[in-house]
């Protein structure tokens, strides 16, 4: 299956995406971990703003296309089927990721402002093996320490408040019209993203198998 996850920042995406990998064997591709992962690379060779990922995160913009859609196209081809998230997130991005691959499912998890504020600024990350917690939505049993690995959790650097805005105020502008492409497609499935997170994936899951 390739199955395509879209929503704003903190709607929920990496909660799902890694539960649907598991449910349905399937590579997780996500553009946002794989540049963490690469945030020092040199970029300075492209002429771009700036010279590493890092910066453009950190301000809570978009990478350059032509870098995400490298790692895209990579991730794409060594995957038999997969969950993308975090991928497209302008319409340019769309129309390359079109040339590259086709969909069997477009699911949107919706979530409204306040509570994607809410969400990003009080998620904490394990650094060692990438578990998602909330200190209020989702607490790890022990405060600050990871229930799979025992290590201490941390705040993303672009959780802070005011990169918070500026996330959403890029996905406003740039992400909202890939939504809005696919709905005008008829492929888009539209899930409440304000349930649980257990009934959010039961309403994932049925729309990835009505596809
Ligand atoms: P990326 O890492 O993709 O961040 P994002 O899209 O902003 O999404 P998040 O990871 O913040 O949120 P999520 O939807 O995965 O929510 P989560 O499940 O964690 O991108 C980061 C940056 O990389 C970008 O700003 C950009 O610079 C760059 N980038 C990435 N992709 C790019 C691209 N294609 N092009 C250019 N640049 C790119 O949940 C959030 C919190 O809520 C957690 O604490 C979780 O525990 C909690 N939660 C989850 N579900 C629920 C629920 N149902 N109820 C209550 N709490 C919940
Ligand atoms: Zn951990």
């Amino acid at each position: 299956k390739h199955i395509l996850l879209l929503g704003a920042p903190g709607a929920g995406k990496g909660t799902q995406s890694k539960r649907l990998a598991d449910e349905f064997d399937l590579e997780h591709v996500t553009t946002g971990d794989a540049l963490r992962a690469n945030k020092g690379m040199d970029i300075s060779h492209l002429d771009f703003e700036y010279d590493t990922p890092r910066e453009y995160m950190d301000a809570g913009e978009l990478v350059p296309d032509d870098v995400v859609n490298e790692i895209v196209k990579t991730a794409l081809q060594e995957a038999d089927g997969y969950v993308l998230d975090g991928y497209p997130r302008n319409l340019d991005q769309a129309e390359y990721l079109t040339e590259i691959t086709d969909l069997d499912a477009v699911v949107y998890l919706d979530v409204s402002e306040e509570e994607l504020v809410d969400r990003l600024t009080g998620r904490r990350v394990c650094p060692d093996c990438g578990a998602n917690y909330h200190v209020e939505f989702a607490p790890p049993e022990e405060k600050g320490v990871c229930d799979e690995c025992g290590s201490p959790l941390v705040q993303r650097e672009d959780d802070t408040e005011e990169t918070v805005r500026e996330r959403l105020s890029v996905y406003h502008e740039n992400t909202e019209p890939v939504v809005d492409h696919y709905r005008d497609e008829g492929v888009l499935a539209e899930v409440n993203g304000e349930q649980t997170p257990d009934e959010v994936f039961e309403d994932v899951t049925a729309a990835v198998e009505d596809a």
